[in-house]
């Protein structure tokens, strides 16, 4: 079921919106290749009140360095009177958690509300329309997971399992969008202290795909998301974590991982099923799915390895109006 449309709500208007996890498919899902991520229980709080001028967090200077807010701006509230944003995160940003996509599904929500109430599918398009316009690349996962809550996949098999939810289009690709059940299991995901940068490291990935290399890649790329999605459907965790397994694999093949990644990996091995790098890479955080019963083994093990690390679940509902 997805959540009902952001209702009209008057200055000041306060919206709490999900971080993601990417579990299979991230970089492929640019040039249209299936993803399965999940939104997760940790939140970005965006709040907007009429100011005199404009400010963000109380400031008036980071306003026009901001390229997210000032996107926003640009295509959600043109000619409108200034306002003070104010954004409290628990997202790390830089993480590979969402946390932009997160900014700006919530000002997109605190925005909608203001201007008479909006629908949770426009939403989903103008948030990827402005985190695309302000990153120059990307896929609509991360603005998705932020507007819908739960388990999504992303141009999945034909024929798969799902509720659609919407299709978000760009000049080059279509990518169909839909919610699938949530298999029950928890997640650790673990900052490793390095912020990536989503545009460029999608630019360099992208590369590759255009390569002559890069057709086969992408076919592989679907392959195991595919089989992924398989796996979670019929709540076979081994199986999942093998495809994780193999689709850092292919993570590795793309130039996105790094030694500070691969060491957490190796941390995290006595405890997971299986895990890798989730989000653009680079840098950011990996994904790990631990072995039944050993989830505090799990996060002791990358604590111990330098890592912050977070046992997440699925957010139940998107962005929201608080
Ligand atoms: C970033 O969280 C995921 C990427 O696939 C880029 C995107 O989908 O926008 C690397």
């Amino acid at each position: 079921m997805t959540d009902g449309p952001i209702p009209a709500h008057g200055l000041p208007v306060v919206a709490r919106a999900p971080g993601k996890c990417i579990l299979f498919g991230e970089h492929a899902v640019v040039r249209g290749q299936p993803e399965i991520l999940l939104a997760i229980d940790v939140y970005t709080q965006v709040a907007i009140r009429s100011s005199p001028e404009w400010a963000l967090n109380g400031h008036a200077e980071p306003v026009a360095a901001h390229r997210y807010l000032q996107e926003a701006i640009r295509q959600l509230w043109p000619g409108a009177a200034p306002l003070n944003v104010t954004a409290v995160s628990r997202i790390p940003k830089g993480s590979g958690m969402g946390s932009s996509a997160a900014f700006v599904a919530g000002l997109s929500a605190a925005m909608g509300a203001a201007n008479g109430g909006i629908d949770r599918a426009t939403l989903a398009q103008q948030s990827f329309a402005i985190e695309r316009n302000a990153q120059g690349v990307g896929s609509p996962g991360d603005t998705s997971a932020a507007a819908a809550g739960g388990y999504l996949t992303l141009n999945t098999e034909v024929g798969a399992v799902g509720e659609p939810l919407w299709t978000v289009e760009s000049a080059r690709e279509r990518w169909v969008v839909r919610r699938i059940a949530d298999p029950g299991w928890v997640w650790v995901v673990a900052y490793s202290g390095l912020p990536k940068d989503t545009g460029p490291k999608v630019r360099a990935v992208g590369e590759r795909f255009s390569s002559p290399e890069g057709p086969e890649l992408l076919r592989r790329f679907a392959e195991v998301a595919n089989a992924g999605l398989r796996a979670m459907a019929r709540d076979d965790g081994p199986d999942t974590g093998r495809l994780l397994e193999e689709n850092q694999e292919l993570l590795r093949q793309v130039g996105v991982s790094h030694p500070r990644l691969e060491a957490l990996l190796e941390a995290a091995r006595p405890s997971a099923l299986g895990a890798k790098v989730t989000g653009a890479g680079g840098g950011g955080s990996i994904v790990a799915l631990p072995k039944p019963g050993q989830e505090t083994d799990l996060v002791r093990r990358l604590a111990r390895a330098g890592a912050v690390p977070f046992a997440v679940g699925p957010a139940p509902r998107g962005v929201e109006l608080i």
